[in-house]
């Protein structure tokens, strides 16, 4: 209940400027985001990288209104990229169709989409496409394979598939044929149960299915999870497989879970954390709240406490 009415609040524009303007809120916010600058982002991509940990970044930005809001977003990335060659940071990127204005048209987004994978590629760095609701599943896959077509390689762009979706076993077999780079998340928006499994434990066991699938024949997967029990199945799976430590790697977001994050890095396994950086946290910010209720108390408490 909780988890739909925050995943509901996170779709209200209307209350993105109420919210985003509160001072504490913001300051809630900033245990999942980096700050409001690119050069904030750096700051956490260097303390990230002494770590031993590698980051993707997110210029925070969903379902853009206009087409100049769209081109301005594809900019910031195309900097984000150049930015990180310049300061050889351990970094690449993860961004969101709907911010490259795949509402408005699909040849904006794909122009946004052409410029920064030509600047990717040009630095010999990735482009992750996040996953948005299941409106936009068939879309994204869409257009991550008119890259493809266009020539841009799987090691230059890449998707990631929500173990939520019954869809999703098929698309991993389809991705997995076109060698494809995938990140496997559970998914955070609010779906109908005729759509994605409605149980928790449904999805938590499609998950591990699709993993080991992809851990298997995958080209370099993304096991992006904060859930322990699958980790230490991951890493009991390619003990027992012989499948080393090299071929996939481990995602987290910033700010979840850094005394596993930390454990990770100290047994050797590559992580990447997922840091988004900018003012439009609001929609990110209220699914983080979705994933965990007790995050709402941990920020009831902050708020309490400043007043
Ligand atoms: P689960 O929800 O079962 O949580 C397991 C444990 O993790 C919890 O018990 C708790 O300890 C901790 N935890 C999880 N969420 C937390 C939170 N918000 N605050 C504090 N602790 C928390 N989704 C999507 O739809 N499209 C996408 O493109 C992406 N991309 C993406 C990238 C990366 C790197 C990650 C890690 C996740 C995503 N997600 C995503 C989000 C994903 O779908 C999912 O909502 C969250 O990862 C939470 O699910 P877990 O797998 O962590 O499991």
């Amino acid at each position: 209940m909780l988890r739909q009415l925050f995943v509901w609040l996170s779709e209200r524009k209307d209350l993105q400027a109420f919210v985003t303007r509160n001072r504490l809120a913001h300051r809630a916010a900033r245990r999942f985001v980096a700050g409001d600058t690119l050069e904030d982002a750096c700051r956490v991509l260097g303390e990230l990288n002494t770590q031993g940990m590698l980051a993707t970044l997110d210029f925070l930005g969903e379902r853009t209104t206009n087409p100049t809001e769209a081109h301005a977003a594809a900019a910031m990335y195309r900097r984000v990229l150049a930015t990180i060659a310049q300061r050889r940071l351990g970094a690449n990127v993860s961004l969101k169709l709907t911010q490259m204005g795949i509402d408005l048209s699909w040849d904006l987004c794909m122009e946004n989409m052409v410029g920064i994978c030509d600047e990717a590629a040009q630095y010999g760095n990735f482009v992750r496409i996040d996953m948005e609701s299941s409106h936009y599943t068939q879309m994204t896959l869409d257009l991550y394979r008119e890259l493809r077509r266009r020539g841009y390689g799987p090691d230059t762009v890449g998707v990631v598939i929500q173990a939520y979706l019954y869809r999703s076993e098929r698309d991993v077999e389809d991705l997995i044929a076109e060698g494809a780079r995938v990140r496997l998340c559970k998914g955070a928006y609010a779906e109908a149960p005729d759509v994605a499994y409605p149980r928790k434990r449904d999805v938590d066991r499609n998950f591990v299915r699709l993993m080991e699938r992809l851990l298997v024949a995958g080209r370099y997967p993304a096991i992006a999870t904060h859930d322990e029990a699958i980790i230490n199945h991951a890493k009991r799976f390619c003990r027992q497989r012989e499948i080393p430590p090299t071929r996939y790697e481990f995602q987290m977001l910033y700010g979840i879970r850094r005394d596993l994050q930390r454990r990770l890095v100290r047994e050797g396994y590559n992580l990447r954390i997922y840091v988004p950086f900018g003012t439009e946290w609001y929609p990110y910010f209220m699914r983080r709240l979705a994933e965990r209720p007790a995050n709402v108390g941990f920020l009831l408490l902050s708020l309490l406490r400043e007043r």
